[in-house]
């Protein structure tokens, strides 16, 4: 990157834990989550306005359905809703681990929506990584996963991306997009050298993997080759996810955590310079 680029406040939003960024591009606004202020936002792209849902449990990802809609994933699983996030539980995951919620959640390019759990106490190897397929069945992808965090695929949906936060690695998988199988894990790219830890990420158009360093006070690009190609620098110390927003997908919108010094908890845009991929809408 030769320019440095600007990151602005998109929302002031004085949040808890804001994660899970999505675009939803009929309703050109941003949908995120607060998971610890238990709330849920949608900010309008054209006008910035924020409307704020009050939610009576713990959300960590809020995305739009192809159907019309959208789609919650909540503690207690997945609830199909309407616009507003309003709607009944389709799915319990994990009801047998109530000391577990879920996490980061994402849509493969086929609209198969993967998501993750953790412990509260966010220390014990006893998550894991799911896939739901659009009718509703749920399969076990991964088993002994501490903080289930960033998920993305190549824009040749070839390979998936993922994050064990706590390993301080981004993960890649062979996919198959006919069948929404992951398989031949290997490590992308090890961030120990950089502030803090993996947390979300995003994909852009030229395949770079930006990845949000919570505690690192930035965003990390990776080349598809596991290159590191850029930072970009965040205001406060812990961003903790990404995605690509606005008409033509060339803003990147950032999610941030509230730490000790009382910074963060707003969301960021910033024009790096280069457009990324679209989030991809529930098919179920
Ligand atoms: C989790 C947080 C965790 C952070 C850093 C987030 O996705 O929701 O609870 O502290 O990742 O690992
Ligand atoms: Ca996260």
């Amino acid at each position: 990157m030769s320019v440095i680029p600007r990151v602005e406040i998109l929302a002031r939003l004085g949040g808890r834990l804001l994660e899970g960024p999505a675009w939803d591009a009929p309703h050109a606004r941003v949908l995120l989550v607060d998971i610890e202020g238990r709330r849920r936002h949608a900010v309008d792209w054209a006008t910035g306005d924020v409307t704020t849902h009050e939610a009576n449990e713990t959300e960590t990802a809020w995305i739009p359905r192809s159907a019309g809609g959208t789609v919650v994933v909540c503690r207690r699983g997945v609830r199909l809703a309407d616009d507003d996030g309003v709607g009944e539980l389709a799915l319990e995951v994990e009801e047998e681990r109530r000391s577990n919620r879920s996490n980061d959640a994402k849509c493969d390019p086929a609209g198969r929506l993967w998501l993750g759990t953790m412990s509260d106490a966010e220390d014990e190897p006893v998550g894991s990584l799911y896939r739901l397929d659009a009718d509703l069945s749920l399969t076990r992808v991964l088993e002994g996963t501490t903080i289930s965090n960033g998920l993305g695929w190549s824009p040749d949906a070839r390979r998936m991306y993922f994050v064990d936060s706590p390993t301080r690695r981004v993960d890649a998988f062979a996919y198959d997009i006919g069948v929404g199988e992951a398989s031949d894990r290997s490590v992308f790219v090890e961030t120990t050298d950089f502030p803090g830890v993996p947390d979300g990420l995003a994909v852009d158009g030229e395949g770079c993997v930006w990845v949000a360093m919570h505690d690192g006070a930035a965003l990390l690009r990776f080349s598809p080759d596991g290159r590191h190609v850029g930072t970009l620098d965040i205001p406060v110390p812990r961003p903790t996810s990404c995605c690509f927003a606005g008409p033509s997908l060339d803003r990147l919108v950032v999610t941030t955590a509230a730490s000790d010094d009382g910074s963060g908890g707003d969301l960021f845009v910033c024009d790096v310079g280069v457009a990324g991929m679209p989030t991809i809408a529930f098919a179920g």
